[in-house]
């Protein structure tokens, strides 16, 4: 059984006025338990709306979420049970911090969910721990934190929550190089130690091809191609037409082959890419 699904599902903005906007339609997906999913797609395309009907923000105008078999809204205890296990970290989540204190931010989820303080306590301080926030910061204002640090803080206070599933809404947007990296590898680290499942939205091929175990390319409020990294990125000349890329090293070796050089195109990670010049020179005899 799939842990996360959807099942026709429609969403319209506006409905009965003049700005009436089908955001979703018809969109079928199916996540396992554990997978790192990767939602990806021009803007526009119905990234966000999806994402929101994963925990029951916005309700589906038509179709059906099914969490572990369950359609969220088939109860009121349902919904709002589904809003605690399925955890969502919006897009420049740092405008929502509103607290006093880093801590209070961290413990805003866990407080509403009705934990003891001890409880509450330690969520905060493993979560912090996990997006790197040091002991001594709980005790800051968020607004005296740098970019980065706030948007660190927007995503302990849903890991603080321990949702089974983690969903994140372009967590590495607006954010300098280094800061990027710092997020993609504490939500990497974090899978790795928990098991859990996550879904990102990004706009960074280069950043998919490095984490996904599977991808979900929306264009148009439609699912255009899912499956694994191989699988989407071989569509290379689709994925253009529909205004997206393919990981810059993809695109080189690519070139590569066009250029004749005994190469796969398949290349998908600077890793992978490595191996692939590696094999190529020893073929020459060159190491
Ligand atoms: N609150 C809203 N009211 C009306 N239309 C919206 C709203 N949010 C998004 N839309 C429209 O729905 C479509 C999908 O938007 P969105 O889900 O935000 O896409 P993405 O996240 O891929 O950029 C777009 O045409 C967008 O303009
Ligand atoms: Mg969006």
């Amino acid at each position: 059984m799939s842990h996360l699904e959807t099942q026709n599902l429609i969403y319209v903005y506006g409905e009965g006025t003049p700005f009436k906007i089908t955001a979703l339609d018809n969109v079928n997906i199916d996540i396992q338990k554990g997978e790192f999913v990767a939602i990806i797609g021009h803007t526009g395309s119905g990234k966000s709306t999806l994402v929101q009907h994963l925990n029951g923000l916005l309700k589906p105008t038509d179709g059906k979420i099914l969490l572990d078999g369950e359609n969220i809204w088939q109860s009121k205890s349902k919904i709002f049970d589904t809003r605690f296990r399925v955890g969502l970290c919006f897009q420049y989540p740092e405008y929502q911090l509103f607290e006093e204190t880093v801590y209070k931010d961290i413990a805003f989820g866990p407080t509403n969910m009705g934990l003891s303080k001890a409880e509450i306590d330690e969520r905060v301080r493993n979560a912090a721990k996990y997006v790197g926030i040091p002991d001594d910061m709980l005790s800051k204002s968020p607004f005296d934190l740098s970019g980065g640090e706030k948007r660190r803080v927007a995503i302990a206070g849903v890991i603080s929550m321990e949702p089974e599933i983690l969903i994140l809404d372009e967590p590495t947007s607006g954010l300098d190089p280094m800061g990027r990296e710092q997020i993609l590898a504490l939500i990497k680290n974090y899978r790795e130690q928990t098991g859990k499942t996550v879904i990102i939205v990004s706009h960074s091929m280069d950043d998919v091809a490095r984490f996904a175990t599977k991808v979900i390319v929306m264009n148009s409020s439609k699912v255009e191609i899912s499956g694994t990294v191989d699988e989407v990125f071989e569509k290379s000349s689709r994925l253009r037409e529909i205004g997206l890329s393919v990981p810059q090293i993809t695109e080189i070796f690519i070139k590569l082959r066009e250029k004749g050089y005994d190469v796969s195109e398949k290349i998908y990670t600077v890793e992978q890419g490595y191996l692939e010049l590696k094999k190529l020179f020893e073929g020459r005899g060159i190491s």
